[in-house]
């Protein structure tokens, strides 16, 4: 993978690849294995993002069931002011799980002469997508996107060294939320660790608890959260040599008031064997396969949660119906 980059004179830029030094798709195969031999199976969201997985999160945000998106937008349009002012000139962005980067765009142009933009998603081919045409856009910037993994540590490119900006992180879409609460404690931590002291954190996070918003924003009337959550069975399929009749399976999306979490699955519609890499498992019909959780705070919650992981709460900004809030954290020391 290349890309042509204008802030470096037009030489490909290979991707630089952050984090623990692992092969991601030795993870996937030992994600899949280990998820399927579970009593409940359960294969970790991650995986979801392959480039068909990418592109149907893209059309996921536009449904108008789905509200996070643009609600975090309208929030980001009326605060980013104030986030710019907070920062101060010559920042280094940090982004993390980026993705397509449409949010991107609004901080850029706010902040005072930012100096350089480092993108971080395991979907390299979200990468190769969006960070060319955003480069061109910002030609004053350079840009460094990394291949990472945020639920473990991360690295950031050495040359980074050479800007004297304040680091700010920027993890948007409230993708915290599919953490477990401890693994959500672990990669503020770890993003704290990496940014280093004196270091920003813009957060969005899904506040919303009504069972009859979230519902349909999982389990839209296209059925294209179904097509979603399906495409990892052919995903595994594709790259694992896997066997899933999709026909067999169904999308499944379920509240749990306890935790409080949406909770993404792929139900067996008949009892059945599948094969990945040479292994059989069995499913039971009703069986499910656990593919994602979707964690709902409450900002009171949330506060505590980022002090023990190193970051004191300065602001937060909410919608009129408080269904999402952008927090703006600081770096303890
Ligand atoms: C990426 N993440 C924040 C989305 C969410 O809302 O939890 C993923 C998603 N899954 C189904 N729809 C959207």
């Amino acid at each position: 993978m290349t890309f042509a980059h204008p802030s470096l004179h037009h030489e490909p830029m290979p991707p630089f690849i952050g984090g623990t030094p692992v092969h991601l798709a030795d993870t996937f195969a030992h994600d899949v294995l280990e998820g399927l031999s579970l009593p409940e199976k359960s294969i970790p969201p991650t995986w979801l993002y392959d480039a068909t997985g990418c592109e149907l999160f893209e059309a996921i945000t536009d449904l108008p069931e789905y509200y996070p998106t643009r609600t975090e937008i309208g929030i980001l349009r009326r605060c980013v002011g104030e986030i710019a002012e907070a920062v101060g000139p010559g920042a280094v962005v940090v982004e993390i799980g980026s993705g397509s980067s449409r949010k991107t765009p609004l901080l850029l142009h706010a902040l005072e002469s930012p100096q350089a933009y480092v993108p971080i998603d395991i979907a390299d081919d979200s990468l190769v997508g969006a960070i060319p045409p955003l480069a061109a856009r910002f030609p004053q910037i350079r840009f460094y996107p990394t291949v990472g993994d945020f639920r473990r540590p991360l690295v950031l490119p050495s040359a980074l060294r050479d800007f004297s900006g304040r680091h700010l992180g920027f993890f948007p879409g409230s993708t915290i939320g599919n953490l477990r609460p401890h693994e959500a404690e672990e990669c503020l931590a770890n993003i704290r660790a990496t940014l280093g002291r004196h270091a920003l954190l813009v957060l969005g996070v899904d506040i919303t608890r009504d069972p009859a918003v979230l519902l349909p924003a999982y389990d839209d009337a296209q059925g294209i959260t179904a097509h979603f959550n399906l495409n990892l069975l052919a995903r595994i399929n594709r790259e694992l040599d896997g066997n899933f009749d999709l026909h067999r399976f169904r999308h499944m999306v379920r509240y749990d008031h306890r935790r409080p979490r949406i909770e993404m699955h792929l139900v067996s519609t008949k009892d059945q064997h599948v094969r990945v890499l040479g292994q059989e498992f069995r499913f039971a019909e009703g069986e499910t396969l656990h593919t994602e959780n979707s964690y709902k705070y409450r900002l009171t919650e949330l506060a505590p949660v980022a002090r023990a992981s190193g970051w004191m709460t300065e602001n937060v900004w909410t919608d009129p119906d408080a269904r999402f809030a952008v927090m703006l954290l600081s770096a303890m020391d």
